[in-house]
């Protein structure tokens, strides 16, 4: 039998306990605020953030959220950020990418506060990041830790093939399973759209975690008998429902499923971890500013 792991659950459950920190924050007089800034027309963007803000409301995090003319010049941007960073309701601040052509994506990254950078995308995050010693974990990479965690799957001593190389999913994954830890200590390769022989990579792998954005890029022909498989695509693809497309993973579900021994669904896997753990930064972020301490599940 092949475990779904399911990523609905396990993150009401992370939201559940994060209840619990948000009350402690409460009762010390601190509601944590988390600021999304939309700077696209994109539909799915404008789904994700609206998303994180249903998201806040649920769990008594205090949402702002900002919107600015995807034709706006790039200071319109920078300014509402700054403002966000001096503002002290405000702990966390999270520009949705990506931002418009005319619009400098690493000069975004940079001028969001450190302290407030709950995506974990400013340089200083991500190199406290490689350091081992982290501020915040970019949110994808973390739910995939914790997904895993929860589904029993032991990632030390373990050879895990990630497939895409992107600055939020890929890269900074592969530096969170190399690193010392209890949801660490495992063997990485990190393969990208120069990799020679990708089935040759993926068929070594005890665990496999596809972050390249290719609709049904991995079948079970490219994965060992028993492997561990991590879906984090979320494509949408023209399809003959009333929205006109459905979302699909990078893994074609149903033969990967006969080969794996858990694997994560598209939806109801890693996306909903990828929202908790936005709350948990933001929750991390208010205690950490206040001075209020509380426990993180
Ligand atoms: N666009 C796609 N994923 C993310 C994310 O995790 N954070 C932000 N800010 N934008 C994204």
């Amino acid at each position: 039998m092949t475990d779904i792991i399911d990523g609905d659950a396990v993150a009401a459950e992370l939201r559940s306990d994060l209840r619990a920190s948000i009350e402690t924050l409460a009762d010390a007089g601190v509601r944590p605020g988390l600021a999304t800034v939309l700077m696209s027309d994109d539909p799915a963007s404008e789904t994700y953030v609206s998303m994180k803000q249903r998201d806040c409301e649920e769990v008594g995090i205090e949402g702002i959220h900002v919107e600015i003319d995807p034709d706006a010049p790039a200071e319109e941007l920078y300014d509402t950020v700054a403002d966000l960073n001096a503002d002290p309701e405000v702990h966390g601040v999270l520009v949705q990418m990506p931002v418009p052509d005319h619009v400098d994506d690493r000069e975004v990254v940079r001028a969001v506060d450190p302290q407030k950078d709950v995506d974990g995308f400013h340089p200083e995050n991500v190199g406290r990041l490689v350091a081992g010693n982290p501020r915040f974990k970019p949110c994808t990479p973390h739910g995939v830790q914790k997904l895993l965690d929860a589904a029993d799957v032991e990632t030390e001593g373990a050879d895990v093939t990630i497939l895409g190389r992107s600055d939020i999913v890929g890269k900074p994954l592969a530096n969170l399973l190399v690193q010392k830890t209890d949801l660490g200590n495992a063997t990485v390769t990190l393969c990208h759209s120069r990799t020679e022989d990708l089935p040759a990579k993926t068929r070594d792998a005890d665990v496999v975690v596809a972050a390249a954005g290719v609709p049904e890029m991995i079948d079970g022909s490219m994965l060992a008998e028993g492997a561990v498989v991590v879906d984090v695509g979320i494509n949408r693809v023209e399809a003959d429902t009333d929205k006109g497309y459905e979302l699909v993973g990078d893994v074609e579900f149903d033969s990967a499923e006969e080969k794996a021994s858990a694997i994560t669904p598209v939806p109801g896997g890693v996306g909903p971890m990828t929202r908790a753990m936005l709350l948990y930064n933001t929750v991390a972020a208010a205690s950490r500013q206040t001075g209020v301490d509380v426990e993180l599940p």
